[in-house]
């Protein structure tokens, strides 16, 4: 999400005449694009705003903006600490960044501040200019904010309420891309699941995928995150039946204890969660599952941890994302007894990196040998002889070819599994 809006700001920038500088010292404007999901997100940022402090004193017409979440949260603070912050924006105003940007020019102080959280999705229904890196796939936002408050997350504080955008907007927006060339499409919200609730159409989010399916030009549909509350039968058979849906679902599932998932403000046990899997399981035989795992929350006990670390022997993801609990300002969290020792954390997040380490290896080995459909995507970044895509499962594969083949799909057989990509060879090629 945050990288998505850092397309919308560089398609601002650039649509005002500013290009890219080639060093930090040479920018006439510098916009950090903040996260504060974890605080080392957010220490990272805090570090490059202070490296900035001198770069602004050797060139003083620099303009420094800040936006995103951290923006959003502690806007007042920033520019109280930071006499050199010019402009801030959260993640409901990106679109005031096109006129402040122009009327900069102009006036010589101009500090502002933008971080109201807006009612209706407003600039949202439009689409903003947007510099997408590469040619292949491409974000599409179809819901902002969040209303689930879970304890320990800070987005519905820092994103605001659940909005969902017209599904008109959603659909020309993808035309458009596909227009461009653009082969595959991952729709993007902090709960898709829950698309089309406020809005005045009756429509789900099973229905909007059914309208996108139908673009012509369009070969793939992805979606992140799901809510494993709101995955429906309907959206299951709906994966299902559709041709261009990728075979993978992100369904973060945090923790394996039934205590920690109602302390989480989850919604869900592990049980439910389990059985959504099996049925996702059932009617997607080869669907790949990833997973978000939170170790260290509090009151998280050695016998709580166990049960997530056998919720990763049962469930054997194809990969996981993992982290140690962070305390975030506002969430109800911080207020919960027994927060756990940072070195526990830190012991509980390397045992089950390790776990799936072994179980992503494992499963990528099963892949040897197999012919596997790959959406190309360019050249790879770390051999730059090979090209590089995604299986409809979205596992990196890497291949000799011609760079005649980015965008088209090929049929590439596993060669060779690594621990996190597969190499391969084409055998014949479908466009
Ligand atoms: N501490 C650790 N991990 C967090 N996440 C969100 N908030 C926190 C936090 N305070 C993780 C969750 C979520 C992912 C995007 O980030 O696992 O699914
Ligand atoms: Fe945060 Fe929970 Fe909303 Fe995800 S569903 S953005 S973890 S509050």
């Amino acid at each position: 999400m945050n990288v998505h809006d850092s397309d919308k700001i560089v398609g601002i920038l650039s649509e005002s005449d500013h290009g890219t500088a080639d060093s930090i010292e040479e920018a006439d404007v510098i916009v950090l694009n903040t996260c504060s999901i974890r605080q080392k997100a957010e220490q990272k940022f805090y570090s490059e705003l202070g490296r900035l402090r001198t770069i602004k004193k050797n060139n003083p017409d620099l303009k420094i903006a800040v936006a995103g979440c951290i923006a959003q949260q502690q806007g007042d603070a920033i520019f109280k600490k930071f006499p050199y912050v010019d402009f801030i924006f959260g993640p409901d105003n990106i679109d005031s960044l096109q006129t402040w940007i122009s009327s900069r020019i102009q006036s010589t102080d101009n500090r502002q501040q933008k971080t109201a959280l807006r009612e209706n999705p407003g600039y949202q229904t439009k689409i903003l200019p947007m510099k997408r890196i590469g040619r292949v796939r491409a974000w599409v936002s179809i819901i902002y904010g969040c209303d689930n408050f879970c304890a320990y997350c800070v987005v519905p504080y820092t994103r605001g309420r659940e909005r969902s955008r017209p599904c008109k907007d959603i659909y020309d927006e993808v035309v458009s891309l596909t227009g461009q060339g653009f082969k595959e499409i991952t729709l993007l919200g902090q709960n898709v699941n829950s698309y089309g609730k406020n809005l005045p159409e009756k429509i789900d989010f099973s229905d909007l995928l059914r309208m996108i399916h139908e673009i012509m030009g369009l070969q793939r549909i992805r979606f992140v995150t799901s809510h494993p509350r709101d995955i429906s039968e309907k959206l299951i058979n709906t994966m299902r039946d559709l041709p261009k849906m990728c075979k993978h679902i992100h369904l973060p599932v945090q923790s394996g204890s039934d205590k920690i998932l109602a302390s989480m403000n989850r919604g869900y046990s592990y049980r439910d969660y389990k059985n959504k899997i099996d049925m996702l399981k059932a009617a997607i035989p080869d669907i790949a599952v990833t997973t978000d795992i939170i170790t260290g929350f509090p009151g998280e006990t050695d016998e709580d941890f166990q049960l997530t670390v056998n919720a990763l022997s049962e469930i054997e993801y194809d990969g996981i994302f993992a982290f140690k609990y962070s305390e975030r300002p506002d969430t109800k969290a911080l207020a919960l007894p027994d927060h756990i020792d940072e070195t526990i954390k830190s012991e509980r997040l390397s045992h089950i990196l390790k776990l799936q380490e072994v179980i992503t290896f494992q499963k990528n080995m099963e892949m040897e040998g197999q012919v596997l459909e790959i959406l190309v995507e360019g050249m790879s970044e770390t051999d730059d002889k090979n090209l590089t895509g995604r299986t409809l499962t979205n596992k990196i594969v890497n291949f000799r070819g011609d760079p005649d083949d980015i965008g088209n799909i090929v049929m590439i057989k596993v060669k060779e599994a690594r621990q996190h990509s597969l190499h391969g060879e084409k055998v014949k090629s479908r466009k």
